[in-house]
């Protein structure tokens, strides 16, 4: 049912994408005059006087390790708002197309949208924030490109639940991007796994929240390859730089570093809304597969303002549909937690 040729923009079938000095010559030589560089290096420790592999290898090997999926399923950006931006400008004709989000979830869905002048229809979710499968299914036209959805979701924290998603993934012939920024921190396995299974299934996930590297902006789609392939057309040639590859690649060597920091994570949000739960002020906490917690409280803004007097911010969501009155609290070190809990003893 799902055919990529009914997707793709009428421009990007026929792009021919930018084709670089390290895409016109791979291998090793002895002198490079090919790509305009300073040949006599960079005024720094390490150098860098030389364009980044535009495909990064390397890194997407060490991914695919780690993850269980071909190189050639692997898209890497600059963060995943990038990954995000490329599927609008592939996939949906500004002025013509729209996608569908479903609200209260991750922003850059919509900002991404209005930048690239594609109509948004918002489903909100239910008040349990999971699929209203129904207003999905009536809101999909015959321009509907993709849907996104965010499990575990942000602000929310909860997962969606997977059923519901692999019913949109059965029956829509758009692409399902499911958004896994937080799947490390979630009791729910990954849908990297049902790739083979569904042609129209885009997974996003990030290098920015478990792992601890957001500065560097790496960011992973894991697709199909004919949508790896058209992700890779659009993109700037050297879009992730040379500091950032090297250093993601020296991280992810270090993956027991980061389950043990996953593992605190877990313990520590448990704690928190353990902690949480005794103020007369919190009102709800919504289950969490996230390392951040939604928290409907009597005043968001009173004690937003309250902790920013002392150094500590959260963000506060009170303005977003159904997340009225919360706050979003990521989840700190043992000591920034208990640093927050202190000082929402002295609130009122
Ligand atoms: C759900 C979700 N997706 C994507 C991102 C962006 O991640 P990146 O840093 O990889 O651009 C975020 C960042 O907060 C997020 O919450």
């Amino acid at each position: 049912m799902f055919n990529i040729n009914n997707i793709l923009r009428e421009n990007i079938k026929n792009l021919t994408p930018y084709s670089s000095a390290r895409d016109e010559f791979q291998g090793e030589a002895s002198v490079y005059l090919d790509a305009n560089e300073n040949a006599y290096g960079s005024p720094l420790d390490e150098q860098y006087n030389r364009y980044p592999d535009p495909l990064q290898y390397n890194v997407k090997k060490r991914l695919s390790e780690i993850k269980g999926v071909p190189i050639r399923n692997i898209f890497l950006g600059n963060g995943s708002d990038e990954a995000i931006d490329i599927l609008f400008r592939a996939f949906c004709n500004p002025g013509i197309d729209n996608v569908i989000i479903v609200p209260p979830t991750y922003g850059m869905y919509q900002v991404s949208a209005n930048i690239n002048d594609v109509a948004l229809k918002r489903v909100p979710l239910t008040t349990e924030y999971q699929l209203d499968l129904e207003g999905i299914a009536e809101a999909i036209d015959k321009n509907t490109k993709l849907i996104f959805i965010c499990s575990p979701n942000n602000p929310t924290g909860n997962s969606i639940n997977r059923e519901d998603v692999e019913t949109l993934l059965a029956n829509f012939s758009g692409l399902v991007v499911v958004d896994e920024a937080y799947i490390n921190f979630s009791r729910q396995k990954t849908f990297i796994q049902e790739l083979t299974e569904y042609a129209n299934l885009v997974v996003l996930q990030t290098l920015s929240k478990a792992w601890g590297l957001a500065g560097l902006r790496v960011g992973m789609a894991f697709a199909s390859e004919e949508i790896i392939e058209v992700m890779n057309k659009v993109k700037p040639p050297y879009n992730i730089n040379e500091a950032s590859q090297k250093l993601a690649l020296k991280a992810l060597e270090n993956v027991d570093q980061v389950n043990e920091w996953i593992k605190e994570t877990l313990k520590e949000r448990d704690n928190l809304v353990l902690e949480l739960k005794n103020f007369d002020f919190v009102l709800d906490i919504y289950p969490s597969d996230a390392n951040f917690i939604l928290v409907k409280t009597t005043d968001p803004k009173a004690i937003y303002n309250f902790l920013v007097q002392r150094g500590i911010i959260v963000r506060d969501r009170s303005k977003v549909e159904l997340c009225e009155g919360s706050l979003r609290i990521t989840v700190g070190t043992p000591e920034e937690n208990n640093i927050l809990i202190k000082s929402l003893q002295d609130y009122k």
